[in-house]
């Protein structure tokens, strides 16, 4: 992540970086027990949101009475997942999970994996 953040952040990042940041094993929909707890717990419509890849945890997502789930890092990675899915190619998504799309908020949001001409909005 230092890598990707301009200077002087980026050395700041690489000295400081680990301590207020700990590093987490991936885990495909990283919230779903916490959220089960909520949707058990209150009745009123709920969006699942974090880690979401796979088109089976929206099925089960939904199933569970979630009304909606929200997908960050998956669709900056592949932007027609959702259309790719519907169309019957229902492996999971491209993203890796680097995160190295966070510190790009600061010059247009995008998924470093994804080639320039081929992100959203390239003309
Ligand atoms: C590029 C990017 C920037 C984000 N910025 C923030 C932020 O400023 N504050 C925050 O609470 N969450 C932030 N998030 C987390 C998202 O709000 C959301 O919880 C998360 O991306 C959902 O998980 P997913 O990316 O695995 O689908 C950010 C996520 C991404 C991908």
């Amino acid at each position: 992540m230092a890598k990707a953040f301009p200077q002087p952040l980026r050395t700041a990042f690489r000295l400081m970086g680990k301590r207020f940041l700990p590093s987490y094993p991936f885990e495909e929909a990283y919230f779903l027990s916490y959220a089960r707890q909520f949707r058990e717990a209150l009745r009123m419509p709920l969006v699942l949101l974090g880690g979401i890849n796979r088109l089976d945890t929206v099925r089960t997502a939904l199933a569970e009475g979630f009304e909606f789930v929200a997908m960050g890092r998956a669709l900056l990675r592949e932007p027609d997942l959702v259309r790719r899915w519907q169309k019957g190619d229902v492996t999971e998504g491209l993203c890796v999970h680097c995160n190295k799309c966070i510190p790009t908020i600061y010059r247009g949001t995008h998924c470093v994996l994804v080639p320039p001409d081929q992100r959203p909005g390239h003309q």
